[in-house]
């Protein structure tokens, strides 16, 4: 049976018909085309998934759509101020992981960013430390993670 959500998604709000057991990272990719949050697990283990929920991060495979009704939810594609066109200028964060060659493969990197983003959001940036522990859950398979870390520290100072 399909339940009303209405949700802001990237600053538009959706007026949605969903069924209930339908996860928030299916809803963006599947219903809204959404595909920048890429599923790697589906079961909370690798943080691909990773976006915004009202500013905090959560992993979008492990929330069910539903409990979003009235919220902001924010993801990669909604990070960069303008459009999708060549006007549109990247997140200070996206420009740092170009800088810094924050990927190879780049399957886990919008997860990454948006980790990263939330990282010296919530204050947990202050140290190399303190940033692999905060970004332990959003795994990088081609091993990026040393010039992850340096990405957010560039971005913090
Ligand atoms: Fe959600 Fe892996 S797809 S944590």
């Amino acid at each position: 049976e399909q339940m009303p959500l209405q949700v802001d998604i990237n600053g538009t709000v959706h007026k949605l018909s969903i069924e209930p057991r339908v996860t928030l990272l299916d809803l963006l990719r599947e219903q809204l085309h959404l595909t920048g949050t890429k599923k790697g697990c589906d079961h909370g283990q690798c943080g691909a998934c990773t976006v915004h929920v009202d500013g905090a991060r959560v992993n979008a495979c492990l929330t069910l759509a539903m409990t979003t009704e009235g919220c902001k939810v924010t993801t990669i594609e909604g990070l960069s101020e303008g459009g999708h066109d060549a006007t549109a200028r990247l997140h200070p964060m996206q420009e740092a992981f170009i800088k810094h060659d924050g990927f190879q493969c780049g399957y886990c990197t919008p997860g990454q960013i948006m980790s990263a983003v939330a990282c010296i959001r919530e204050g947990h940036a202050n140290s190399p430390e303190e940033i692999r522990e905060y970004m332990s859950g959003n795994i990088c398979r081609c091993g990026a993670y040393t010039n992850i870390v340096n990405a957010i520290i560039d971005v913090k100072q």
